[in-house]
């Protein structure tokens, strides 16, 4: 007599695959190291953060809207969406897909079919993608990557400008930082969001990002404005 654990195991095929989550843990650190060189609006800490909202969004989807995931693709999927940046800026979200698909550790924790998944969400992840999602897990990654509070907001922003404009003065570089924010997450900014989740936590900073008094009250206190 087969064990029932035994059927439900076998009816699940070649989707199923024993994770050893420690394991997978090392993998996902060593990933995130691989942040440390790049610049500072996409290093160690925005992988970070990025896996912390893509299990957010995970969670609650699971919890309200009853979509069965796998979190150990969704923490995957977070950790690798921005590796082509080792390569370069413009197509690093391609670069991903290949670094993913080549990647062998990944063949300890996922099937073929599952890595294909992971590879997609990847090179679907950035605000400017245009088609439709492959699966529900780019959606996830997609949302996860634009789910700053205002503070990262603008220090990313800021790092940024800073690194590709190095001649801005201060004066400048808070212009930039400004109208960038209100182009992209202000009341009719271009960034769109997939979930309730992200689009409730955008709704805080695109207040604050469309209100001057108050946005230049958390400026002053990252960065100064000793020209105004
Ligand atoms: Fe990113």
């Amino acid at each position: 007599m087969k064990h029932s654990l035994d059927i439900y195991l076998e009816a699940k095929g070649a989707q199923f695959r024993e994770i050893n989550e420690r394991e997978l843990d090392r993998f996902i650190e060593d990933v995130i190291k691989r942040y440390k060189k790049f610049d500072g609006a996409h290093d160690d800490s925005h992988a970070r953060m990025v896996i912390k909202n893509s299990e957010y969004i995970a969670a609650n989807m699971m919890k309200d809207e009853k979509i069965d995931l796998n979190m150990n693709m969704v923490k995957v999927i977070a950790a690798m969406h921005d590796l082509g940046l080792e390569h370069d800026r413009e197509t690093h979200h391609l670069k991903s897909g290949q670094i993913v698909r080549k990647e062998k550790m990944l063949r300890k924790f996922f099937t073929e079919e599952q890595i294909e998944l992971i590879a997609k969400s990847v090179e679907e992840h950035r605000a400017s993608y245009k088609g439709d999602y492959t699966s529900v897990y780019s959606k996830i990654v997609s949302d996860a990557d634009r789910m700053n509070d205002i503070g990262t907001m603008i220090s990313r922003t800021y790092k940024w400008n800073k690194k590709h404009y190095p001649d801005l003065n201060e004066q400048e570089l808070y212009n930039e930082v400004i109208s960038h924010l209100q182009d992209k997450f202000g009341e009719k900014g271009y960034a769109r969001f997939n979930t309730k989740y992200a689009e409730d936590m955008l709704n805080q900073s695109r207040k604050i990002i469309m209100n001057n008094e108050e946005f230049d009250k958390i400026y002053k206190d990252m960065y100064g404005l000793p020209w105004k």
